[in-house]
């Protein structure tokens, strides 16, 4: 027992890079039903699940299915009802045993697990959170949360230590002696979350841990992990069929169609290039303007002058664009102001310079805003927002139109 608690903090205590693996899943099939082989060989041909069904009787559960997860991110498994991803998620703790195919957790082979490795395994590193919350009712909050505690054989002073901390954490406290059957869905699932992590595990799953909650409550939910998540640096991966919570929680989202991973990625990458129509068809409900951000819709300045040139080239350029404005820049290309060609028209009549003529209206933003964020600026602004780095450099602009046909 000590051992394995001092296994668990040393790994926690690991300056542990972003980029690590934690599980790594490779070439994973699950086939239903007697004749295996016959449905493995037209899979393989690119046979769909509907007709491998129809001929074989076999349900291609999931087929050649491979990822990695890095070690403390959210990954978000999405698809539509009966795509697969159950079962993924449960041969990820072997409740499940794959017909072909690998799971790796750090540097072992799960597969290969004894009884003993197994448990150890499922009590120590992974746990599970499901959607109808499976709680036990005849035991209050603090006896559900320190079940899986008191099974290892922690004292009851530790366990009611660990489980009152990790009730606090999920908003619960007060309520540690209330019965399960007095809560809303949204608090029951919090004690579900508050239990999964009284062990202290490396890795959450959750199976569409908030689909039977309240559209409000689900979405206090969703906050609540990610600031859970982000302080206690877990590894998630979780299931869901709506795109949204998926886009909002993911830092990798992988699509499952009919058994078969279509796509995965960032939802930024995803949004932007989705892998064919069925992703597109399925991200198309998502609100994109909450994923994009503004260095997906910028464009290059038509029309940009640096302070140092006559009124006489701002007009020049003005004409030669197409355009009744100009973006005003120093040496160092830092956006200094716009000029408009009634400015321009002005400094050249009176001598003046542009910086004289130069108007100082132009809103701003930057590459890595959200779309959504911009888009009551956008809407009021007289010209297009200059999008600046850092330094405060001219990199592009975003026009009104760009930013309403984000949305389409
Ligand atoms: N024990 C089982 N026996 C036969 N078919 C199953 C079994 N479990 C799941 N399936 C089938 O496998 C497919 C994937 O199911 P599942 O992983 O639960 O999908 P999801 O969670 O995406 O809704 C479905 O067609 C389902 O009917
Ligand atoms: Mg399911």
């Amino acid at each position: 027992m000590a051992n394995n608690d001092l296994i668990i903090q040393e790994n926690q205590m690991e300056e542990s890079p972003q980029s690590e693996d934690i599980i790594r899943v490779s070439h994973l099939t699950k086939l239903y039903g007697a004749n295996k082989q016959e449905a493995a060989k037209m899979a393989e041909a690119g046979a769909g699940k509907n007709e491998i069904f129809e001929k074989t009787g076999v349900t291609m559960a999931l087929w050649d299915v491979s990822f990695s997860v890095k070690k403390n991110s959210i990954f978000v498994i999405i698809g539509l009802s009966g795509s697969g991803k159950s079962t993924l998620v449960r041969t990820l703790n072997m409740l499940h045993k794959p017909t072909s195919g690998k799971v790796i957790f750090e540097d072992s082979k799960i597969g290969e697990f004894g009884k003993k490795d197994l448990i150890n395994y499922r009590r120590d590193k992974i746990s599970m959170v499901f959607q109808n919350f499976g709680l036990m009712s005849h035991r209050d909050v603090m006896g559900n949360v320190a079940y899986g505690l008191e099974v290892k054989g922690v004292s009851r002073v530790e366990r009611e230590r660990k489980a009152a901390e990790m009730i606090e954490m999920v908003g619960l406290k007060g309520l540690e002696h209330s019965s399960i059957n007095d809560l809303s869905g949204g608090m029951k699932q919090r004690v579900g979350i508050a239990r999964a992590l009284a062990n202290d595990p490396e890795v959450l799953l959750m199976d569409e841990p908030f689909s039977a909650l309240d559209p409000l409550v689900r979405k206090d939910m969703q906050f609540e992990l990610l600031s859970i998540q982000r302080k206690l640096k877990k590894t998630v991966i979780f299931i869901t069929h709506d795109i949204d919570e998926a886009f909002k929680l993911g830092d990798q989202v992988a699509i499952m169609r009919d058994g078969r991973l279509i796509q995965i990625g960032t939802p930024e990458e995803m949004s932007a290039h989705p892998a064919d129509d069925y992703v597109r068809e399925f991200i198309g409900s998502a609100d994109k303007t909450k994923v994009l951000t503004v260095k997906h819709i910028m464009m290059t300045p038509s029309c940009v002058v640096r302070l140092k040139d006559s009124p006489q080239f701002a007009i020049q350029e003005m004409k030669r664009n197409g355009t009744s404005t100009a973006y005003v820049v120093d040496h160092e290309i830092k956006l200094q102001g716009i000029v408009n060609i009634e400015g321009a028209v002005r400094s050249s009549r009176e001598r003046l310079s542009l910086a004289e003529v130069q108007l100082h209206d132009v809103e701003t933003t930057t590459p890595d805003t959200l779309i959504s964020d911009i888009m009551p600026v956008a809407a009021k602004a007289k010209y297009p927002l200059a999008v600046l780095g850092e330094d405060g450099r001219l990199l592009g602009i975003v026009t009104k139109a760009s930013v309403l046909s984000s949305m389409l």
